[in-house]
């Protein structure tokens, strides 16, 4: 039987790469029926709904999404259709492996860790106001709830991927309410997996370990905005934003997106790296129990970048979107 899977294209560079990746994921013969769906500033320009209801049925539905990236323009009047989504659907973890592709020249080789990132609150919150002109206020929120949840998360995959040690990132010695709550609820946590080792480290001591050191971490533990920026930071060790994938999982629904936004500066001119998004796809189809065919496409993207003749520009070579995708399919 064909997989209902809801698939949201995005702008920018968006439909190339899903395009790339729904190619890709044809060639290994699991039989998928895409329910293509709008999203982000292309919709809300047609239709003025940047995130329509429709596409929140078809994933409730579905309970499964490949997504794009979608535009979120700085300033005011456009909330963000990631936030609005990972809400709507209750996306509470943000689950980013990163890793060494062969063939892809990187800071670091041998890497091999994972992000998990809370995806519901903190500033992403959006609870902005005006206090007075000329003062704003962000409020950044921290619950119980939603750190013991994530906190589990963590764990749990740490535990059923045979990884050692987890690693929470914080800033209580400066939000000691917030980032203290956050602390102390994974803590809690911590004392129920007795066999993973559980550590803390100040997130601007956190960055510079990670740029010097790496090899050190294994499961890192993030709230929201700090598992933002730390993702982009480590998708620049092994290789860039081309080639990290990502997932937004809830109790229900999951939702698998590249870490990098629409790329407006290259979009429209296929040279966009469709290899994150295509990691994506390989944890979704691990998700609907299509193993083989992740296994196949992983072997068929390892031998495409280390024969380094096929690659889109940002590793360093010159073959468009679809041309990798026609390589990938080939190797398939
Ligand atoms: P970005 O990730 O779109 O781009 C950063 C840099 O990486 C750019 O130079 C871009 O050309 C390059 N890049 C990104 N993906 C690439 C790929 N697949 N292949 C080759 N090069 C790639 O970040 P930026 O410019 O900060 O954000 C642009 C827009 O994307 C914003 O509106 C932002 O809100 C949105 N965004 C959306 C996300 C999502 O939908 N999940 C995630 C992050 C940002």
């Amino acid at each position: 039987m064909a997989h209902a899977i809801t698939l949201v294209p995005g702008d920018g560079i968006g439909p190339e790469v899903t395009d790339a990746v729904v190619r890709i994921i044809g060639a290994t013969g699991v039989s998928i029926d895409w329910e293509p769906h709008a999203a982000g500033l292309l919709a809300f320009e047609r239709s003025g709904e940047s995130l329509p209801a429709t596409l929140i049925d078809s994933i409730r539905r579905n309970t499964v999404a490949l997504k794009g990236p979608v535009t979120t323009p700085i300033g005011q009047g456009f909330t963000s259709v990631n936030v609005g989504l990972r809400k709507a659907l209750d996306l509470y973890a943000n689950l980013r492996p990163v890793s060494n592709l062969p063939g892809v020249d990187a800071r670091f080789q041998g890497l091999d860790l994972v992000i998990v990132r809370e995806n519901t609150e903190d500033l992403y919150a959006g609870l902005e106001h005006e206090v007075v002109p000329g003062v704003v206020e962000s409020l950044k929120i921290i619950t119980e709830k939603a750190s013991t949840r994530i906190a589990h998360f963590a764990f749990q995959h740490a535990r059923r991927h045979g990884r050692t040690r987890v690693t929470a990132i914080h800033k209580a010695n400066i939000m000691k309410l917030g980032d203290g709550l956050f602390l102390e609820s994974i803590r809690r946590v911590a004392r129920e997996y007795g066999e993973i080792t559980y550590d803390e480290r100040i997130v601007d001591a956190a960055c510079m370990h990670l740029v010097m050191n790496p090899g050190q971490f294994d499961v890192l533990l993030l709230p929201n905005l700090y598992g933002d920026i730390v993702s982009d930071l480590c998708a620049g060790l092994v290789g860039g934003l081309g080639v990290v994938g990502a997932a937004n999982l809830g109790a229900e629904c999951a939702v698998f997106e590249a870490v990098h936004g629409s790329a407006p500066d290259i979009a429209g001119r296929q040279i966009a790296n469709p290899t994150a998004l295509l990691l994506s796809a390989v944890m979704m189809l691990r998700h609907i129990d299509e193993g083989n065919a992740a296994d196949r496409i992983m072997q068929a993207v390892r031998a495409v970048l280390s024969a380094r003749r096929v690659r889109t520009r940002d590793l360093g070579g010159t073959a468009s979107t679809s041309e990798f995708a026609d390589a990938v399919c080939r190797a398939i």
